[in-house]
């Protein structure tokens, strides 16, 4: 983490991972950003599994292993966990107590359920455990996380998981779709500031975890739509002149220099089903909401 911090805040322009927001407080105030009138990504997509999740089932079949990337409080996974009744469940999750505690709480509410938690970072190759190789694997990555990685880090994180759940195997991905700018702002910028809340907690996290001195009301919260990328970006701004100490280095920040922190990458149907087709993914059904705000996409590997 040092070495990742410390070459991001030394670039130029600044940045900090997002997988970096997720302490027990950054979870939190995820699980908080979810229940937000303005946030009507997680609202959307558990409307489509309500509505679809027999149809999602039935695609899926049976005798499958269901493998998460970045499980967190594995919520949308029980409806499914009770619709598909899979074999197997391996939660992937960068954030290892929170992990733990989920897989535990999972294989008591599911004790047919074998749960194979694997703690790593999913943007790097995920090592699946021997106990269910005889299995279909179903990969689920909800919540439009995939829009968090850039196109060209999609294309490479999807092809991972084309290589993980082999062919035949699937993967039911979660997309936040284009839409009016208005409504993709207000997402990102709620009025009680739970998302910049959010987005400060970074700062939070790295003083507690490589003992950095940043003040947290030496910066404010930025997100805006940026047309020509298709993406929220998500800034820290400096509001300062200031120097801070991160893992024994200083860093300088001028005043209104911004920290980039996070991407969410929106996307058409068709660039969707254009960078899965690239990663080896046919899409072969997609599930979506009246608006076309928010698609869930079946990707089978060919
Ligand atoms: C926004 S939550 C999503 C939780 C759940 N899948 C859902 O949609 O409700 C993101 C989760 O992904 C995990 N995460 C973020 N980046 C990760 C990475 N690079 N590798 C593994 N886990 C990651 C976080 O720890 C967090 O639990």
């Amino acid at each position: 983490m040092a070495e990742e911090v410390l070459q991001g805040l030394g670039s130029e322009p600044k940045f900090i991972s997002p997988k970096y927001f997720y302490d027990a407080r950054g979870s939190a105030l995820f699980e908080e950003i979810t229940e937000l009138d303005e946030y009507y990504l997680t609202r959307t997509e558990m409307g489509l599994f309500d509505t679809y999740l027999d149809d999602m089932a039935g695609s899926l079949g049976e005798g499958v292993c269901l493998i998460e990337y970045g499980s967190g409080n594995s919520r949308k996974i029980r409806k499914l966990l009770e619709a598909v009744s899979p074999e197997a469940y391996v939660p992937v999750d960068i954030s290892n107590e929170h992990l733990q505690e989920n897989a535990r709480e999972l294989h008591a509410d599911f004790p047919a359920l074998h749960v194979y938690p694997v703690c790593a970072d999913f943007s790097l190759p995920v090592t699946v455990p021997p106990e269910v190789d005889e299995l279909t694997r179903v990969g689920f990555f909800p919540g439009s996380s995939i829009g968090n990685f850039t196109p060209l880090e999609a294309r490479r994180f999807l092809t991972g998981v084309r290589e993980t759940v082999g062919s035949g195997g699937a993967l039911l991905i979660g997309v936040d779709r284009k839409k009016v700018v208005s409504v993709l702002e207000d997402a990102y910028n709620d009025a009680l500031g739970v998302t910049a809340a959010f987005n400060l907690n970074v700062l939070a996290h790295i003083n507690s975890r490589l003992q950095a001195d940043f003040e947290l009301d030496g910066f404010r919260h930025l997100a805006r739509y940026n047309a020509e990328e298709g993406c929220i970006q998500m800034f820290l701004e400096s509001q300062r002149d200031q120097d801070v100490n991160v893992a024994g280095v200083t860093m300088h920040f001028a005043a209104n220099e911004r920290v980039h922190t996070e991407n969410s990458y929106k996307y058409d149907r068709a660039e969707f089903v254009e960078l899965a087709a690239g990663a080896g993914f046919t899409a072969e059904a997609e599930w979506t909401d009246e608006q076309e705000w928010f698609s869930i996409f079946l990707l089978r590997g060919n």
